[in-house]
């Protein structure tokens, strides 16, 4: 009975890690599917910037220090995220 309960809550935890991060599902409506557009014709094409200027971009807006005009639609969108997932993602994408 012990070893049940206990694989489970090792089960448990581990989809817990894979869940975690950022859900880059949610970006591609505005982005595009490899984030190759000018999001809502403003931003910048985030696959031609750095993983660092990405990175500094994502903790900017959740900071409230980075960003144009449309800010707050990416504040929206990356403050639920840790600045360590934001980091994480933005090695995924660009260059
Ligand atoms: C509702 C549309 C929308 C969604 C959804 C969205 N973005 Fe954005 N994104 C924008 C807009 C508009 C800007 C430009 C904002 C500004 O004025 O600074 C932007 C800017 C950015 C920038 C900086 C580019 C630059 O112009 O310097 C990055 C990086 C970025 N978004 C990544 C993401 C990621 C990652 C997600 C998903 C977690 C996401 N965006 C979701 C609309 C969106």
């Amino acid at each position: 009975m012990k070893k049940i309960v206990l694989t489970s809550i090792v089960a448990l935890a581990a989809g817990t890690a894979l869940m975690a991060g950022v859900n880059a599902a949610g970006c591609k409506g505005c982005h595009g599917q490899n984030f190759e557009k000018k999001a809502l014709g403003k931003s910048e094409i985030v696959k031609n910037m750095t993983h660092e200027e990405i990175a500094t971009a994502l903790k900017g807006y959740k900071a409230g220090t980075f960003g144009g005009s449309m800010k707050g639609i990416m504040k929206g969108q990356v403050a639920k995220y840790s600045d360590a997932d934001l980091e994480a993602f933005s090695k995924t994408v660009g260059k």
